[in-house]
């Protein structure tokens, strides 16, 4: 079933771009893409410049899971290499994000190539005794500072540091450098922030680069077992990688990996303490259901809210024609309440099977999330530690959230483990 309307929505009165739309309540969002789903599944929206920073461009928003689905899959037809953001891409950015994300084949599966090796499920599976070492490390600091009972903030002491720490390992960075990581990409990510601005957004991504570059001599040099090492070492079409494509690249990965899973880890927790039924369920039989419990968490949570296709041809979609060199924007959040996939989508379910996907990690095509294996097992990980040894653990305040139609960020939320 759709969401009741307790509220009349006029489409007319939303724009998806709008930063008054983000910082309007979850609920409210979710009526107006249910009534964007039931009433106009493909609809047009003007340019727009709100309080986000950026001003952002006229775009199609697509609402339903099976539209989603089809332009994801269909990389010929709706092409990632023109733009895959609503906003303008100001210059002092744009130069930082050229990399496999925005771009089509075939350069695309050729950086691609490169590095997924590294995230199939068994090379992450083999990462397993170093992240529970990792996780566990987290919770025994969090007995020993807050073992109290007395509050701290869940993302900065628990949700950012095994993300952290597992992306920076595979890349090479060393631990004393993990704080400036952070803090880089942070900045990188956040240009629509009104703390960080788009001059914040560059100073992170220049900092990223420079350091990506100094690690980068250092593998050419001496290489070592990681993925920098790789990319500094590797050939597409039997040349190296540029100076800016590689920078680029580890950007990517870098942000990626860090602000993501972060946020996977603090929904999930948020998830957990308002439904204490769920907890319940998972927590006693805890490998049984960590498959559909952590894709449940993305799916009520998609971190990433959408990403964008640019048409190459005209193409008729519920009876409206969409022109070539026109934006689509992709709404995860929507797809993954479509109430013609998911039976009571609004409902936080660890047991909901696995099929049909959810598409917080991207709706299958070529760009599907690289890092997918390695964030469910960072969950899994760090759930069951959380399990083990502080069962309690639980969310006590409201969530300070970054405004961002981008990410669904918690910039930092308390909590305690008190029993
Ligand atoms: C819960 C955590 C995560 C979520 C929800 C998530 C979500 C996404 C989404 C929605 C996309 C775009 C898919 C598309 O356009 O079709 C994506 C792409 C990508 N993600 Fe993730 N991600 C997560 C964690 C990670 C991690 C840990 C990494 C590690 C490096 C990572 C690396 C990437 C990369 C490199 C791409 C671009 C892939 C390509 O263009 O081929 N992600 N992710």
């Amino acid at each position: 079933m759709a969401p009741e309307s307790h509220e009349p929505i006029d489409l007319d009165a939303e724009h998806l771009a709008d930063s008054a739309f983000w910082s309007a309540s979850a609920e409210h969002r979710e009526l107006v893409f249910a009534e964007l789903r039931r009433h106009d599944p493909v609809r047009w929206y003007p340019p727009r410049q709100s309080g986000f920073s950026r001003a952002c461009t006229e775009f199609w928003a697509l609402t339903r899971y099976d539209d989603i689905w089809h332009a994801s899959r269909n990389p010929a037809g709706f092409c990632s290499s023109v733009t895959i953001d609503i906003e303008v891409m100001p210059d002092e950015l744009g130069e930082f994000y050229p990399s496999m994300i925005n771009l089509d084949a075939p350069e695309h599966s050729r950086l691609r190539r490169l590095v997924a090796s590294g995230f199939t499920p068994k090379e992450i599976a083999a990462q397993d005794p170093h992240l529970r070492q990792i996780a566990a490390e987290i919770i025994d600091d969090v007995l020993d500072r807050f073992g109290d009972g007395s509050e701290f903030d869940l993302v900065s002491e628990v949700a950012a540091r095994l993300p952290l720490r597992a992306i920076c390992g595979m890349l090479g960075v060393p631990e004393s450098d993990h704080g400036l990581m952070l803090e880089w990409t942070n900045l990188a990510v956040s240009p629509d922030d009104a703390t960080v601005g788009v001059e914040g957004a560059a100073r992170g991504l220049r900092q990223i680069a420079d350091y990506a570059l100094d690690l980068g001599r250092q593998r050419l040099a001496r290489p070592a077992d990681d993925v920098t090492t790789v990319l500094m070492h590797a050939e597409v079409d039997g040349e190296r990688l540029t100076t800016k494509d590689y920078a680029n690249f580890f950007i990517l990965l870098i942000s990626a990996g860090n602000e993501t899973t972060r946020n996977a880890i603090t929904h999930g927790l948020r998830l957990l303490t308002t439904h204490p039924d769920q907890r319940q369920i998972w927590f006693d039989d805890f490998e049984r259901h960590a498959a559909t419990a952590v894709e449940e968490i993305v799916r009520c949570e998609p971190l990433i809210s959408n990403m964008c296709r640019v048409l190459t041809q005209d193409v008729e979609l519920h009876g409206v024609t969409l022109h070539a060199g026109e934006k689509v924007a992709l709404w995860y959040p929507s797809a993954n309440r479509d109430e013609t996939v998911f039976s009571d989508p609004g409902r936080f379910d660890v047991r909901r099977p696995v099929h049909p996907q959810q598409v917080g990690y991207g709706a299958g095509g070529p760009h599907f999330c690289l890092g997918a294996n390695l964030a469910r097992r960072e969950m899994v990980v760090m759930f069951d530690e959380i399990r083990r040894r502080t069962p309690n653990l639980a969310i006590t305040g409201e969530p300070d959230r970054v405004l961002s139609m981008a990410l669904n960020s918690v910039r930092r939320v308390s909590a305690s483990v008190a029993p």
